[in-house]
């Protein structure tokens, strides 16, 4: 027998008991005549106790381990003398009467706790022994629970558990495929799944009328804290139903999640329109975990002869509560961060509404205390405040200033990550213009329904139709997307049409999907979570890497098994697939 407990299981009333114990040398700590050993495993940490005058064999065994042997111990649960609140085994700890090594290790190339001294590459390369630390045992148990949960809740929903395939044809969602060559038919390629949508939407069709899978998905994209090209999705489909259907139904499984992995009760997930969400947060995902919404200065500010706001497309304002104290360095360095290549902006003007009622700007030369008033009513301020303002282009002045919103809430620690502020985004635009292919692009996908009473406008003006398209946005993350989907051959024959596909094109990319809309296609529509966002979210945290067992870098490798990599010539000709570069 390896184990009668877990390194996490003992506690004073076992005090007295034999046990034996299997697990890691966290530590060997020499104390005079003690020796003490923490044995780790993944429930916890047991002090082994050794001492002189017990049995010395085993002392000298005991000192020669090293850092994460793995060994199996028998002993004696004994009370300590001085326990160790911080510990859940604190109060006991294992006087060992025999000592086996099931397995020697090499010195690790960082150390195996809460706080390492590894760089991230170092980890990435050995990430078998960064799983063993603390946080990531965390993180990847959170991952587990949140995925039971989200099982418990769909399957009690009458949701079915449904695979679909990992080889299949390019679906566009507006990333790159993955690509796989195909032996069996030379030349040709299957393509990784960015999405399970349209086999889901065919489930739809064949009649299972509540689907969800826990599923990879492949992306070909460049990588971001939140992205990885590997990722996971919570994918759901429903039939018969309409937007406020799905709205009601995964609102609820997210209440459910919150309570069940958080405690955290949460009412009602407000609503907003995405013109809205541009509006007030420069930006379709806001963070409302704090107000300071933007507000549109043009006319409070322009034809008073100060050029920057004069020429401006637009001119932005936040109020930033408490603020009007700031010291010419905090502002500078303000203005040093907007100036930021990632940011853009030439400068940042700033007017403060003094808690002794008098104002102060930057622009005291062109603007009176009057007019500056003026300004902080607009922007909802109250004496102490300070208002930021960005004048300059409309695209990179909103931007700008949702970024600067987000930077002055993370200053002033408004941005708790242990609070959670989810939100709909509603009424998406179906169409996106694409500056380089002077097209326009499916801002969702190319199978979400318009709104019927926009599809008139699909032939005058694209850019305006909205789609029946919404977001779930958890604390500025974007955390879900959906549709309701078309379903009728002639509407999905005309989006291809207007996302500049030919008939012929369409019918080779999409026949089937098309086809199968003929064949008794019920009303449909779904969602899909991004399931590592949504985990390193209750974890805390905006970084998914951290909560995925084996992600890829930065640069999409995986730095453990060097990958990707060449594959052998062999290997390329049984393809038929030539990399020599070619003879004129
Ligand atoms: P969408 O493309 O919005 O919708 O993706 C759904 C959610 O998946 C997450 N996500 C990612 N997470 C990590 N790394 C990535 N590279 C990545 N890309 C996306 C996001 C996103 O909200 N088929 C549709 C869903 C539908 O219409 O039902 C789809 O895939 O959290």
């Amino acid at each position: 027998m390896y184990r009668s407990h877990n390194c996490g299981a003992l506690r004073v009333q076992q005090v007295g008991e034999s046990v034996t114990l299997s697990g890691w040398v966290q530590r060997v700590r020499n104390m005079g005549g003690m020796t003490f050993i923490d044995l780790r495993d993944r429930y916890g940490i047991t002090q082994l106790a050794f001492n002189e005058g017990w049995d010395n064999d085993l002392l000298a065994q005991a000192r020669k381990l090293g850092r994460e042997y793995v060994i199996r111990i028998e002993g004696e649960v004994l009370e300590r003398e001085s326990k160790n609140p911080k510990m859940a085994t604190g109060d006991i700890e294992v006087k060992v009467l025999k000592l086996e090594v099931l397995n020697a290790a090499k010195t690790p190339p960082f150390t195996i706790e809460t706080e390492t001294d590894g760089g991230e590459e170092l980890r990435m390369k050995y990430r078998y022994l960064d799983l063993r630390r603390d946080p990531l045992q965390a993180h990847i148990q959170l991952r587990h629970r949140v995925a039971q949960a989200v099982r418990s809740y769909l399957n009690e929903a009458s949701f079915l558990e449904i695979e679909t395939p990992y080889l299949i044809k390019s679906t566009p969602e507006g990333a790159r495929d993955f690509v796989v060559p195909s032996r069996m038919n030379q030349g040709q390629f299957y393509a990784l799944p960015q999405s399970p949508q349209t086999f889901k939407q065919l489930l739809m069709v064949s009649g299972y009328d509540r689907y969800y899978q826990i599923v990879r998905c492949f992306r070909d994209e460049d990588l971001r804290a939140d992205r990885q090209p590997e990722f996971t999705q919570i994918d759901c489909e429903m039939a018969f139903v309409e937007q406020e259907d799905i709205l009601n139904q995964f609102e609820g499984l997210t209440k459910h999640l919150l309570k069940e992995v958080k405690g955290v009760e949460i009412a009602q997930v407000p609503r907003i329109t995405y013109a809205e969400a541009m509006k007030k947060y420069g930006n379709d995902k806001p963070d409302i975990r704090f107000g300071m919404e933007l507000c549109e200065l043009m006319e409070l500010c322009q034809g008073k002869g100060f050029k920057v706001f004069d020429e401006a497309e637009l001119v932005v304002g936040i109020s930033v509560p408490g603020a009007a104290n700031y010291s010419r360095k905090q502002l500078d360095a303000l203005t040093n961060w907007v100036k930021r290549p990632q940011i853009g902006m030439q400068g940042l003007i700033y007017s403060k509404f003094n808690a002794d009622g008098t104002y102060k700007s930057s622009v005291d030369k062109f603007f009176d205390a009057e007019t500056q008033a003026q300004w902080h009513q607009e922007a909802g301020s109250n004496a102490g405040d300070l208002l930021l303002i960005l004048a300059g282009k409309e695209s990179i002045c909103r931007k700008a200033m949702s970024e600067l919103r987000l930077h002055m809430g993370a200053e002033l620690g408004l941005r708790n990550p242990e609070e959670f502020a989810p939100l709909w985004v509603l009424d998406f635009p179906l169409l996106e213009w694409d500056e380089d292919t002077e097209r326009y692009q499916a801002m969702h996908h190319p199978f979400t329904s318009p709104k019927p009473e926009d599809i008139a406008l699909l032939d005058s003006d694209p850019g305006k139709v909205r789609a029946n398209a919404y977001d779930l946005v958890l604390n500025g993350n974007e955390i879900g997307g959906g549709s309701i989907r078309i379903h009728d051959r002639a509407i999905q024959s005309k989006m291809f049409e207007v996302l500049g596909f030919s008939k012929e094109e369409a019918q080779a990319q999409f026949g089937f999907l098309m086809d199968a809309f003929e064949y008794g296609a019920p009303p449909h529509g779904g969602i899909a979570f991004g399931f590592d966002r949504l985990v390193a979210l209750l974890g805390g945290s905006e970084t998914i890497r951290d909560f995925i067992a084996f992600p890829k870098n930065n640069a999409g490798r995986d730095l453990m098994i060097n990958s990707p990599a060449a594959v052998d010539n062999l290997q390329l000709e049984e393809l038929g697939i030539d990399l020599r570069p070619q003879q004129d």
